[in-house]
């Protein structure tokens, strides 16, 4: 099988990590790969910010503060998530990346999401597993946006809109359930 669909057959979201730190030139590796998705508008050089976070401290507040503002939410398997002492919502990942872009930028979330999906892949490929989070997102929610952007350091007018774990996979097994569709239409 070419090297490229085996790597996106192979990478699924892992939640499970060893607490062995990955390297700065993985971590710029994955990020550089991000910077070459399509997009739509956003300059991804320019007009998107990553925040990586490797402090445990920092790591456990942000967790602290989804999980608070997962109890406040009217879905009840958000709810759930936020009362679950067990639960982290970083799944304990060494690594936690944070992708911020320019507020007045029209295709944003479509741009973020192909560059997301790019270092997704670009991880897989280094041999480390990874996960899109949107849970802990929810410590941007509300009130508390402004005041946990600004702890993060991330610029004034960049907005946090999507998120990822990275880091060794403590199972290092391939089990890829077959993925098929016949919802396929063909007009020739
Ligand atoms: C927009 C988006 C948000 C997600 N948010 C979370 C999340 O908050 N927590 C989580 O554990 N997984 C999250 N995921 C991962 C999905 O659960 C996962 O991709 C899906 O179940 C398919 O599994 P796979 O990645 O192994 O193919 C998210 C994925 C996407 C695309």
């Amino acid at each position: 099988m070419n090297e490229t669909i085996k790597i996106i057959k192979q990478r699924r979201s892992t939640r499970q990590f060893l607490e062995k730190q990955i390297s700065e030139d993985d971590l710029n590796t994955i990020i550089n790969a991000g910077l070459y998705a399509p997009n739509g508008g956003t300059d991804l050089e320019k007009d998107i910010y990553f925040t990586i976070i490797t402090n445990k401290d920092v790591l456990n507040e942000l967790n602290f503060l989804a999980k608070e503002t997962a109890r406040q939410s009217p879905f009840e398997w958000l709810k759930e998530l936020g009362n679950n002492e067990n639960f982290n919502c970083l799944y304990n990942a060494p690594a936690f990346i944070i992708i911020s872009v320019k507020e007045q930028s029209e295709s944003a979330v479509y741009d973020c999401s192909a560059l997301t999906q790019n270092m997704l892949l670009a991880a897989e490929s280094i041999g480390l597993g990874s996960c899109w989070l949107y849970f802990p997102l929810q410590a941007f929610g509300n009130d508390k946006n402004e005041k946990s952007a600004k702890k993060l350091k991330i610029p004034q007018g960049f907005k946090p809109i999507t998120s990822m774990v990275i880091g060794y996979k403590e199972n290092n097994e391939i089990n890829v359930r077959e993925r098929k569709t016949k919802n396929i239409y063909y007009i020739k």
